[in-house]
């Protein structure tokens, strides 16, 4: 019984390797946050444009999320070039009566193909639970929208041994089972890394990945989660994204501060490579 587990646990690992190599292109994401104002933000989006398009043919997908007031200026600024457009947040509802939000239809209709879900900024400072995830992943999906879902543990889960119990559960509870390798990324977070410029060891990074595949594979199939780029974020500059982004499980980066500066986030993209 033991022994045709540990065959079975072994043969998923091998199929999950495999599955490595059926291509998951890379995602180098900025997530812009509550950062700049509209000059910056075009200006931002033009410099990323424009190193992108001098980088001419690469295997990496782009996708810029800057805050709300500023989507239309920045898709026009990002004419031309292959950066996707994104959003931080959106509501369950397509439309009504909920003040201060914004739904997912709104967010195609200006251009947006993704939006960042669940991020332990909105977690903590909206108090969203994994459940109110799930459900604006489906909205989202059902509005044609690409969902990052976010996760990671805190600096306390983390010490107390707890990394992987607390991304398994928000996997769970976060990623509803419409969930596909097309309209699904995941990204993991871990919060204590979060703009502190302390980094797991890539280790741990590729131990937590893998886990998370593992995850996924249970609750959505090994299929599905062969295909599904798992992201990493935290602290994500230049002189670390070759470390991270050539880890087996890492699918690519969602950075904060260093999407800011044209050369960091392309200086990021420059060091992806597998
Ligand atoms: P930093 O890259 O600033 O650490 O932020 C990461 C993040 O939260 C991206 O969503």
């Amino acid at each position: 019984m033991l022994k045709s587990f540990f065959i079975r646990a072994n043969k998923d690992e091998t199929n999950i390797k495999k599955g490595k190599k059926m291509a998951r292109k890379l995602l180098i994401a900025g997530n812009w946050k509550m950062n700049g104002l509209l000059k910056d933000g075009v200006d931002l989006a033009k410099g990323v444009a424009a190193e992108v398009k001098s980088l001419g043919k690469t295997d990496l997908e782009f996708l810029v999320c800057p805050p709300f007031p500023i989507l239309t200026f920045v898709k026009k600024a990002l004419r031309g070039a292959k950066v996707a457009l994104g959003a931080q947040d959106c509501h369950f509802d397509v439309k009504g009566a909920h003040t201060g939000d914004v739904s997912p239809v709104m967010l195609t209709d200006v251009g947006c193909t993704y939006v960042i879900l669940g991020h332990s900024e909105r977690r903590a400072d909206h108090d969203e639970s994994n459940e109110l995830i799930s459900k604006k992943t489906i909205a989202a999906h059902q509005n044609g929208l690409k969902t990052i879902v976010c996760i990671g543990e805190t600096e306390a889960e983390r010490d107390e041994g707890k990394t992987i119990d607390v991304c398994t559960k928000q996997i769970l509870g976060s990623v509803p089972s419409c969930a596909d390798a097309k309209n699904t990324v995941i990204a993991y977070e871990p919060v204590w890394a979060i703009g502190t410029g302390k980094t797991p060891t890539s280790k741990d990074v590729q131990e937590v990945h893998a886990a998370i595949r593992k995850v996924l594979s249970k609750k959505l199939g090994k299929s599905i989660a062969n295909k599904m780029r798992i992201l990493y974020g935290g602290s994500v500059k230049p002189s670390n994204a070759k470390e991270f982004l050539s880890l087996e499980d890492v699918d690519g980066a969602l950075i904060g501060g260093a999407s800011l500066k044209v050369e960091d986030f392309l200086g990021i993209a420059k060091n992806a490579v597998k």
